[in-house]
Parts: structure tokens; sequence; C-alpha cells
């Protein structure tokens, strides 16, 4: 049983306050951290994470109310629950809060000890976590999925020009994930190549999610470089394309401004949703690109549908759908998207993350596992991404140690499960 619950707060990757919880049982103490995005929260049903405010500690952004909540109501609520009864736990959490929004106790308060719980139920029952997380979720197949390497960070990750914020390599011809594991950090390194030979050392400077981030300025100049260095590995074949646009982060009005990060604009760049269109068909006529995340605004579910409809690739919705069962539900009515970027702190707690992928998966979308610009080194999300088989998971560059330790975790599972090992591979969509 859980004998008790202590909340710290820590630093994510990139510097800002975030919660860590030790909880205790018979079995020993298991810890979990959450991640952490920019708030741009912005719906009535999207749960909050919660923050002191007080602008004379950590500029506002700390989390002593968050552990507050945590140690004093949370704990008592769950001292004396079984571990392995998660759908419980988390009800139980939920329930403390009256609010809707998860904002009276925190979705980070929630995450974090939702998630603790979660890897003491595994040591309660002794099977590994991802194996507790099939469990849960009724998978009976343990899939390890396809990683979307970061390889060019941009936007709002990236002290370059560059608007888009990803542009990721996807090594759907690996066998293994080890292999993809391998043609990931191959082709970072050679695209560290590329990059150096034209833009010189501080090319190779990295954003938050480590991938590299030169002083571009078009869609296409990130691709081509890329493409030269897949080209440099030899693995052409292997190797599949996905960009995160997070178009939301720049769009003003109607239109998109690709210049958004640029002092001196010429106003030249400023693109509308039909324009856009037009861009993304041609880059996928171009290069090899199989999936776009947030092409669009993430009000602007007119022009996502529209882009959707052309069936030219897997379109993801990620601030569109805020991981929220409400508007997912919507999306599928309306055929917005057909892919569910997965960030679990939008959610608060495990038992919804399964819900979520659920109604995904019925509805035949693709299910991207996905980490937070603000990362710890907690890699929890690598064995809900094979527990839950969600196909994919994004999880930034084969670089930083917060991105790592999500690859480097999946590395052990397929160890681990040996010849029981399900690469997604070529199924990545649907596994
Ligand atoms: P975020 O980035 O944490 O800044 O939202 C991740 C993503 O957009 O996929
Ligand atoms: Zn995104």
């Amino acid at each position: 049983v859980i004998t008790k619950i202590r909340a710290r707060q820590i630093l994510d990757s990139r510097g800002i306050p975030t919660v860590e919880v030790d909880l205790h049982t018979n079995k020993g103490m298991f810890r979990a951290a959450v991640p952490s995005g920019p708030s741009t929260s912005t719906g009535v049903h999207d749960v909050v994470e919660l923050r002191d405010g007080d602008k004379g500690k950590y500029l506002g952004k700390g989390v002593s109310g968050v552990i507050k909540n945590i140690n004093g109501k949370i704990s008592e609520a769950l001292i004396g629950m079984d571990p392995t009864l998660q759908t419980q736990i988390d009800q139980a959490i939920v329930d403390l809060d009256k609010t809707e929004n998860k904002g009276e106790l925190g979705a980070n308060a929630m995450l974090a000890v939702s998630i603790a719980a979660c890897k003491a139920g595994a040591a309660e029952k002794e099977v590994s976590l991802y194996k507790h997380v099939a469990d849960l979720s009724g998978q009976t197949n343990l899939v390890l999925p396809i990683p979307a390497f970061t390889l060019i960070s941009g936007g709002k990750h990236a002290g370059n020009n560059l608007a888009i914020q990803e542009i990721m390599i996807v090594p759907i011809g690996a066998v293994t994930f080890e292999e993809a594991m391998q043609i990931g950090s191959e082709t970072y390194h050679h695209l560290k190549g590329v990059i150096f030979e034209k833009y010189g050392p501080t090319g190779c400077n990295v954003g938050d999610d480590g991938g590299l981030a030169p002083n571009i300025s078009s869609f296409a100049e990130g691709l081509d470089l890329v493409m030269e260095a897949i080209d440099r590995t030899g693995y052409s074949g292997k190797i599949k394309m996905a960009l995160d646009v997070a178009a939301t982060n720049f769009c003003i009005g109607t239109k998109y401004d690709l210049d958004f990060k640029s002092p001196n604009k010429s106003g030249q760049n400023f693109k509308s949703a039909e324009d856009m269109i037009e861009m993304y068909t041609q880059l996928c006529r171009d290069y090899p690109i199989v999936s776009i995340e947030e092409p669009f605004d993430k009000d602007d579910w007119e022009h996502t549908k529209l882009f959707t409809n052309l069936r030219i690739c897997q379109v993801v919705g990620d601030q569109l759908l805020m991981s929220n069962i409400k508007r997912i539900e919507k999306a599928i009515d309306e055929s917005t998207c057909n892919a569910l970027l997965l960030k679990v702190n939008q959610i608060g707690t495990i038992t919804e993350a399964i819900q979520a992928v659920k109604m995904a998966t019925d509805a035949h979308w693709g299910v991207v596992m996905s980490h937070r610009c603000g990362e710890t080194e907690d890699s929890f999300i690598a064995d809900l991404a094979v527990g839950m088989a969600t196909g994919i998971i994004k999880a930034g560059a084969p670089c930083r140690g917060e991105r790592i330790a999500k690859y480097n975790q999946l590395l052990r599972i397929e160890e681990e499960l040996g010849d029981k090992a399900i690469f997604a591979g070529k199924n990545w969509r649907l596994p």
C-alpha cells in the first residue's frame, strides 16, 4: 500500500521549476517528475499548470503551492491505497479538485502523483513499467515506437530566424528500435557536419529539444540540409521526414508570418492559409514528408480540415487538441485532423491519457507520444509509449540528457523484451 507521499520543487531542462514526487510503498520509493511547456492554454476545459505567480521567486514560476497540495490533500486521500489500482487512484485525485480544468490542485500536481503511483503499481505486481501500462490500457502487444528525432529546431524553441519549430526524421525502414536510434544519431552527426561546412560553428548551436539551429529562414533550406545529411548516411531509403510547424506561434489574424522572429521584416513573408496549403503540398512533393503537426493556427479548424482531407500526409493536432478529450471528440466528429499529439501534462492522469489514446485509435487516428520543451530526466513516456502501443514517439534530438533519457529507456525495453519485442516500423500509424 501507499505509505507516504512527498513532493519537492526541482528544475526542468530550461531551468524552470517543476514538480517531483517520491511515493513510498512497502516495496520502496517511486519517483516521478512532470514536464512543462510554454503555457498557451486558452479554453475553459484545458487543464491548468499551477504556478505560484510570486514574481519575487523564479519570476513567478515557482510551484510551492502545488507541492503543498500534494503533501497535504492528495497525500491524505491516497495513503493506504493499493498502488496497482491506477483508475481508483486517479479518480480519487480528480475528485479532490472541484474544478473541471484541474485548476484547484493543478494538473502538474496530479500528473506527478499519477505517474509515481503507476511506477509503484508495476513494482507491486513485480512487472516492468511498460507491462503494467499495457495491462492498464488493455494492450496485449508491447510495441516499440518509431522515434521521430528533431534534427533542426526553430520556432519558439531556438534563437534563429526559422519559423517552423521542428524538422524531424522518422527512420521507418529500421527493423529494430536500436537500428532506428543508430540511424538517428548518425544522421544528426552528419547534419552537424553539413551545417558546420555551410554556416560555421555558430550554426551548430542547439535549441530546447536538442535540434541544431542554424540561422536559416525557409522551410526548404532546412529540409535540404537534412536531405544532404541523409545522403551522407547512406540510409536514404529508410528515412522519412516529419514536421512540427507549430503555426499557432506565428499566426497573426488570418496570416502566417514566416518572419516572426526577424527584427527587419519586409512583409513579404506574410502567407495566407491558402498559401500555406500550397507550400505544404509542394514540400510533400519535394521531400519524403509523412507527417505534419500543427500546420495552422490552433483555432483554424477549417484549414486544418481542408489540408487533412487532401490526404497528402498525416496531420497531427497539437494545440488544436491540447490532448483534451472534448477537443479530440470534436476533431474526430468533424474529421479535422487524423493524429493525436499526446502530451500527458495536458491531461493530468494516466487513466485519462489511456482514454484519450483509446478514443484516437478507435477512430483510426495515429498517436504520437510527445515530450515537452521543458523536460526532466524522468523517462516515463518511453514506457507509456510501449505499453499503450502509440507507434511513434517524439522526444527531441538524439542529443541532450533529458531527451536521451527517453530513447535510452526504449533501448533497455527492447533488450529486455528480446524476441518478444515488436518494433512499429512501417506500421507506425496503426501498430
Ligand atoms: P512544446 O513543444 O513543449 O513547446 O509545446 C512540443 C511540441 O510542440 O510538440
Ligand atoms: Zn507541437
